[in-house]
């Protein structure tokens, strides 16, 4: 949705059209600069490309500042880890940077079936918390019920509160957000005493501080060592990044009128193979537990 906000001139201060599209992507490193040793030609990365006056990923070649490139995870393929670096920090920070999650903790993910969600709650189970995912939709609620989640329900139609206590008699210890409004007030409701939430900055409406939690905001951060923290976790968790759907460069306007259209499960990628239905892999852990 960043993409087609971007295109619409949502974002359009401090940005010149034309401009080329695409904040995330993988592919293969062309050249290095003189002064980069830690990646070179042929290697096979991923990489952040937010606020890049050089351009995105819409496009063959794209110049990347080496800090924002990451090698793709032994667990991932280069279709899933292109949609994998905002969503992947967004999702590993407030888990981990945010809102320290410790095992055992009871955790409602708001939007876990959403881009930074799908992913955050893969990651607060990885760190041993028991995750309660509100999900849009029975599409949605059936995704992060395969991605994990001890329970799932449908927030924008079922009573979250009643869920959250049924699933924590004693109270929610953490929430982490990625929608806003009155059913992420009803998440907090849940909330123990001296519980806490989090949300990246970008969600509507945002929560009114309360007694009693901490609220806190948050942005996703690139970095060297953010990409190798995120490298560990995804393979650690064997994330699964679910793709709704793949087109062509060329099709990028059929891509941005599905985008539109809303209610996405997964990520809307393009590749060199164009069309590809929605997925989700085997878990390599799963195939491994079966032999
Ligand atoms: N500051 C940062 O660094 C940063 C980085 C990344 C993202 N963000 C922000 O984080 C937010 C999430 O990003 P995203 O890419 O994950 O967006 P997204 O894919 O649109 O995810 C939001 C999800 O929440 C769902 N939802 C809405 N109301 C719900 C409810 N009552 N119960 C359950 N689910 C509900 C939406 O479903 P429907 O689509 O069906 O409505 C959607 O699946 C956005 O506001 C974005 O701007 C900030």
């Amino acid at each position: 949705m960043w993409d087609v906000r971007t295109r619409a001139g949502k974002y359009a201060e401090g940005q010149k059209f034309p401009l080329i599209l695409g904040t995330d992507g993988s592919g293969v490193i062309a050249e290095v600069g003189a002064q980069v040793k830690r990646l070179k030609r042929g290697d096979r990365v991923y990489a952040y490309s937010y606020d890049n006056e050089k351009g995105g990923f819409y496009a063959q070649y794209v110049a990347v500042a080496a800090s924002k490139v990451a090698p793709i995870p032994r667990t991932l393929d280069m279709l899933n880890a292109g949609g994998l670096a905002t969503i992947g920090l967004t999702a590993l920070q407030g888990v981990d940077d945010t809102l320290e999650i410790k095992p055992g903790e009871y955790v409602i993910v708001h939007g876990a079936s959403g881009n930074v969600g799908m992913l955050a709650l893969q990651f607060a189970r990885l760190r041993g918390a028991r995750v309660l995912a509100t999900a849009s939709g029975s599409d949605g609620v059936e995704l992060v019920r395969r991605l994990g989640a001890h329970a799932a329900i449908d927030g924008k139609h079922d009573d979250v509160l009643a869920a959250a206590r049924e699933f924590a008699p004693d109270g929610i210890d953490v929430v982490l957000a990625f929608a806003g409004g009155k059913e992420l007030t009803r998440c907090l409701d849940a909330l123990r005493k001296g519980g806490r939430a989090a949300y990246p900055n970008g969600i509507e409406p945002e929560p009114r501080k309360r007694k009693g939690i901490r609220i806190k905001s948050y942005d996703g951060t690139p970095g060297v060592r953010e990409f190798e923290r995120l490298n560990r976790a995804v393979e650690e968790a064997d994330l699964q990044v679910p793709i709704a759907a793949g087109f062509k460069l060329e099709e990028a306007r059929d891509a941005h009128r599905t985008m539109e259209k809303g209610h996405i499960i997964g990520k809307v990628v393009f590749s060199r193979a164009g069309h590809s239905r929605a997925r989700l892999r085997p878990s390599r852990r799963s195939e491994r537990s079966l032999m």
